[in-house]
């Protein structure tokens, strides 16, 4: 019997899931993608129905698995990757969630964070976590479904109850309730994970208020967490890789040497550093993450976090309807030959790295009469170029050095003036690969690892293929313009200005 080749990546994102089935070529020969409801409840509360994660998950996975042409026998095994941060609490018994998922860009507890904060716990957090008080990670969502929906406490302290962000739900459900696992970048984002010492941490867990019962063990990103319940997709599969979706997107990058860094535009915008097996601390507001860990090494990364990207044009297509379609603003930006003055600054859920204002809120500046939609797409886009300048130059001043090349990513990313406004504002070549999906590669890449498919990282190099590369080319004095109209913009929109 010929050994299997392909692999199955789930990637299950803030607004879509989607499924793709890769060749060791490392080209994906089948997708299915389906986009699902939003849930807003309240003014800066964002959740999902994990159920439809769920549904979604297997639909598409059963339709690229159909349409790949392989069938279940050319699989060696499935790799998920996910929107990170996002928590799930489910019973052990039945699997069912007790609420819905809260989601990474969820700002409820931003009261919770800074109670902790003005007590003096953001120093230990950052010692260990390598993240900061904010609502954009795990712990404090947790602490809030124990504390809000009836019983769960108790339930928890019982252990009847497991919390997983998306990766570990998932597993659960494709196990068939047998495996409650998770990987070290996804543990790396909860707020209850020591990165150096690599284990839960019980003075997080006390701080938060989280019983260390209904904690996922944590494994290496390529690993065999489990296998598939036999009737799911007709036969039983390993799942043998797993990573929070940025992570995953650096490794599928082929982002391997301290110094090699990732932007992905997806909803938001995450830049990742790589820093070796140093986990470097960050004195202006960045992260410090788990990138990887293979065969019990960990390499970190260092990471600006932008929360809205991607989510800015979807605003302009499904919030106000100036566009029909995200792509149209290629060539709105192009037909303007400015934004007539106008700056977007796109903190709808508060601003990420290296701000980290919870509080603050999206803000359009310099309208006139002549400004038109074109104007507002441009400034959209424009905003995203603005944000990666600020997370670039704070990696810099981190003692992270400019990487001579930036790798880019993510749906947004097929957008050719976006990525030239990009290279124009980094004053960097930006490299645009062949394949845009390398978020799901990356989770592709550590299954094919664990099964075999390909041998070590060097093989995983190999396939990277560039695509486009955008040089900078914008004038000294414009790019000047620009960036201090940005900050003004900025400065107007913090909450403490
Ligand atoms: O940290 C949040 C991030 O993982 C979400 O990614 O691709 O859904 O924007 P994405």
């Amino acid at each position: 019997m010929t050994r299997p080749t392909h692999i199955l990546a789930i990637d299950q994102g803030t607004t879509s899931t989607r499924s793709i089935v890769f060749s060791d070529a490392a080209r994906a020969v089948a997708t299915a993608q389906t986009e699902f409801p939003q849930h807003y409840p309240r003014r800066g509360w964002v959740e999902h129905d994990p159920e439809d994660i769920w549904r979604d998950t297997l639909a598409t996975a059963r339709e690229a698995i159909a349409a790949s042409g392989v069938g279940v026998a050319g699989l060696a095994g499935i790799g998920i990757t996910n929107q990170r941060e996002t928590v799930v609490v489910w019973e052990r018994a039945t699997g069912k969630p007790i609420y819905n998922a809260i989601v990474w860009q969820d700002r409820r507890t931003a009261a919770t964070c800074q109670a902790l904060k003005a007590e003096g716990a953001e120093a230990l957090v950052r010692a260990r976590t390598g993240l900061l008080l904010d609502p954009y990670f795990s712990g404090t969502k947790l602490a809030w479904i124990l504390n809000e929906v009836a019983g769960a406490r108790a339930a928890a302290e019982r252990g009847d109850l497991a919390f997983g962000t998306i990766d570990s739900f998932l597993l659960w459900r494709l196990t068939g309730g047998k495996v409650h696992a998770t990987d070290v970048t996804n543990a790396g984002r909860t707020l209850l994970y020591d990165i150096r010492r690599q284990c839960w941490d019980e003075e997080l867990c006390r701080l938060l208020g989280v019983p260390l019962a209904m904690l996922p063990e944590v494994h290496d990103n390529a690993h065999v967490f489990g296998t598939t319940e036999a009737g799911l997709f007709g036969a039983p599969l390993p799942v043998a890789g797993m990573a929070g979706d940025q992570q995953a997107a650096l490794f599928g990058q082929a982002c391997f040497e301290p110094g090699m860094a990732k932007s992905t535009y997806g909803t938001g915008c995450f830049m990742l550093l790589n820093t070796g097996e140093e986990a470097l601390a960050s004195d202006h507001r960045l992260l410090t993450t788990p990138a990887y860990r293979l065969d019990g090494r960990m390499t970190y990364a260092l990471e600006g976090s932008i929360f809205v990207a991607g989510a800015a044009v979807k605003w302009l297509r499904d919030g106000i309807g100036v566009i029909t379609h995200a792509s149209q603003t290629n060539d709105m930006a192009t037909q303007v030959p400015d934004s007539h003055g106008v700056y977007m600054v796109p903190a709808f859920v508060g601003l990420g790295a290296p701000h980290w204002d919870p509080e603050a809120r999206g803000a359009i500046f310099g309208l006139t009469f002549g400004a038109s939609a074109a104007h507002l797409a441009r400034a959209a886009l424009e905003a995203v170029g603005y944000q990666t300048l600020d997370l670039a130059e704070a990696m810099i001043a981190d003692g992270g050095q400019a990487p001579a090349i930036m790798r880019v990513d993510g749906g947004m990313a097929a957008n050719d003036w976006l990525c030239q406004f990009l290279a124009d504002m980094l004053e960097t070549p930006v490299e645009r690969p062949v394949h845009l999906e390398t978020t799901a590669l990356g989770a592709a890449f550590h299954a094919g690892l664990a099964t075999g498919v390909w041998a070590d990282q060097a093989a995983l190099a190999r396939t990277w293929t560039r695509g486009q590369c955008f040089e900078p080319a914008m004038g000294r004095d414009m790019r000047a313009t620009l960036i201090a109209g940005w900050r003004e913009a900025l400065g107007k929109t913090l909450s403490h200005s």
